[in-house]
């Protein structure tokens, strides 16, 4: 099934100016990018999107990281695309992640690990309505 996930290159990524690299590594695994924009979020805006974390130790570093710079916010299409998405940007925490994924290649650590995407359908839903309208996402 064609499938829409949400992906954010994070202020790690953006400021080693390493968004054309990662973009490449999506498109090469298949992916379009059916809307992309580059903004910065403020605090209130990351605890919001972020709020499924609030009550874990690393939430409030989480939330101060997201809204330090810009991130590249970005609606990746794709057969299977929630899952694959996840396998090419690797584990959460750069070690555990595999060689050949986004994080391995580029993430600085666990906090710094470059990339986010959603996790399943219903959260691939809501996280793309956070930062897109229809009308910005071109099949
Ligand atoms: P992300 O996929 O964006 O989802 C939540 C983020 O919290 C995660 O990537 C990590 O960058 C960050 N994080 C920090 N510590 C942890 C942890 N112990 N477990 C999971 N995520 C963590």
């Amino acid at each position: 099934m064609i499938e829409r996930t949400l992906s954010i290159i994070k202020p790690d990524a953006t400021a080693r100016n390493i968004t054309g690299e990662i973009n490449g590594m999506i498109e090469s695994a298949g992916f379009k990018i059916v809307a992309q924009k580059k903004i910065k979020i403020t605090l209130d805006q990351a605890r919001k999107f972020y709020e499924i974390h609030k009550e874990r130790s690393f939430y409030n570093d989480l939330c101060e990281f997201l809204s330090s710079a810009p991130v590249v916010v970005q609606v990746l299409e794709k057969e299977n695309a929630i899952a694959d998405y996840r396998a090419l940007m690797g584990a959460t925490n750069p070690e555990n992640a595999e060689e050949g994924t986004i994080r391995k290649s580029f993430s600085i650590s666990i906090d710094q690990n470059s990339v986010h995407g959603s996790d399943a359908p219903e959260t691939a839903f809501n996280e793309i309505r956070f930062f897109f309208s229809e009308i910005e996402i071109v099949g």
